[in-house]
């Protein structure tokens, strides 16, 4: 030791974390976190009056739907053993309350009959089925583009907003969704809801609350994917990006409330969020990868400037050790498809 001082003791360490990393069997012995199909959720967007997709510019790979490759979609999720779907319908006509929200033969309506066919079949030929979701909220319906009605100042009036989920969520309960997912962030909702499915013999039928949803700059994308029309911002009712304390309140305020499960959206930009309202939830926790998380890395993929695949898996996996157990992101079917390889 005297006569070598460095280099015998360099080679000598009690611990090498390099150890566990120097195969790719021994990193997928020892991962903390893996993906698991079932784990995702596809959301899915279905135009009525379509005769061909059409593709969401900026959101390359994903379409808004016809009525048929709806259900081819959905087929293919369930093939693929993705976890669920999440419908969100874009009606051909739009008005002040959103009526095609809870028309019985409404887009989204007939959209979720559709899905809860291809699911039903599914299972009936030896699969898993997939967990059909809707989105329960007005912005796709409404000619103003805000989740909620409007009153006579033009300002969204939650508790009239509030029968009209209750009615919409019961529409789609008899088309068939195993899941209503209020999105719109109107103070009681998940309640009334509840209260709605319960009395019209809905009891199995879940709520998953968008309890902590911000305002986000992250949403852009989707106001294409759904044909948005709306002016202004939706400041007033959903979430400013700095408050943590807020997002765990409106957690706790929807579980109480009766939600199954709660949801942290966007997720990318709020994993402190979702680990919190993870640690504290005793439901599972959701986090919706949204539009413009998806669109960032596909446009940067798209120059040559990053790793696709590698960094869609990334996005993802990072959600899932954030504290998610359930996981919204356009990626779902294409993710599913290459889990079984392994980590990297
Ligand atoms: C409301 C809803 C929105 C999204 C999901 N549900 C839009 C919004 O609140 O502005 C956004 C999803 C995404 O950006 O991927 N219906």
């Amino acid at each position: 030791m005297t006569d070598a001082p460095g280099a015998a003791r360099d080679a000598y360490r009690p611990y090498r974390p390099h150890r566990l990393r120097t195969t790719r069997a021994m990193r997928r012995l020892v991962a903390e976190t893996r993906l698991h199909p079932g784990d995702l959720v596809l959301p899915l967007f279905v135009k009525e009056g379509l005769d061909a997709p059409v593709p969401i510019k900026a959101m390359p790979g994903q379409v808004q739907h016809t009525e048929e490759t709806l259900a081819d979609a959905v087929r293919a999720a369930a093939d693929a053993g993705v976890g669920g779907v999440m419908l969100f319908g874009i009606p051909a006509e739009r008005d002040a309350t959103g009526s095609a929200g809870d028309d019985p033969d409404g887009i989204l309506q007939r959209a979720l009959r559709a899905s809860r066919e291809v699911s039903d079949e599914a299972l009936a030929a030896g699969g898993t089925g997939v967990v059909v979701m809707a989105d329960t909220c007005l912005d796709e319906f409404t000619d103003h583009g805000h989740c909620g009605l409007l009153d006579e100042q033009g300002r969204v009036d939650n508790d009239a907003t509030l029968e009209r989920y209750a009615s919409m969520a019961v529409a789609q309960a008899t088309a068939g969704a195993d899941v209503v997912a209020p999105s719109g962030m109107m103070d009681g909702q998940v309640e009334v809801i509840r209260e709605a499915l319960d009395r019209a013999g809905f009891t199995d039928v879940s709520v998953l609350a968008y309890s902590a949803k911000y305002a986000s700059a992250f949403y852009g994308p989707f106001r294409e994917a759904v044909d948005s029309a709306l002016q202004g911002d939706r400041r007033t009712y959903q979430m400013d990006a700095g408050n943590l304390r807020e997002g765990l309140r409106e957690a706790d305020l929807d579980l109480a409330e009766g939600a199954d499960m709660v949801m942290v959206k966007p997720a990318g930009s709020y994993l402190d969020v979702l680990a919190a309202v993870a640690e504290r939830s005793e439901v599972p926790v959701a986090a919706y990868q949204v539009s413009g998380e998806y669109a960032m890395i596909e446009a940067a993929a798209a120059h040559g400037w990053i790793d696709r695949e590698a960094a869609i898996d990334e996005s993802v996996l990072g959600i899932k050790r954030a504290g998610a157990d359930v996981i919204l992101t356009y990626w779902a079917l294409e993710i599913a498809g290459r889990l079984t390889k392994g980590p990297r």
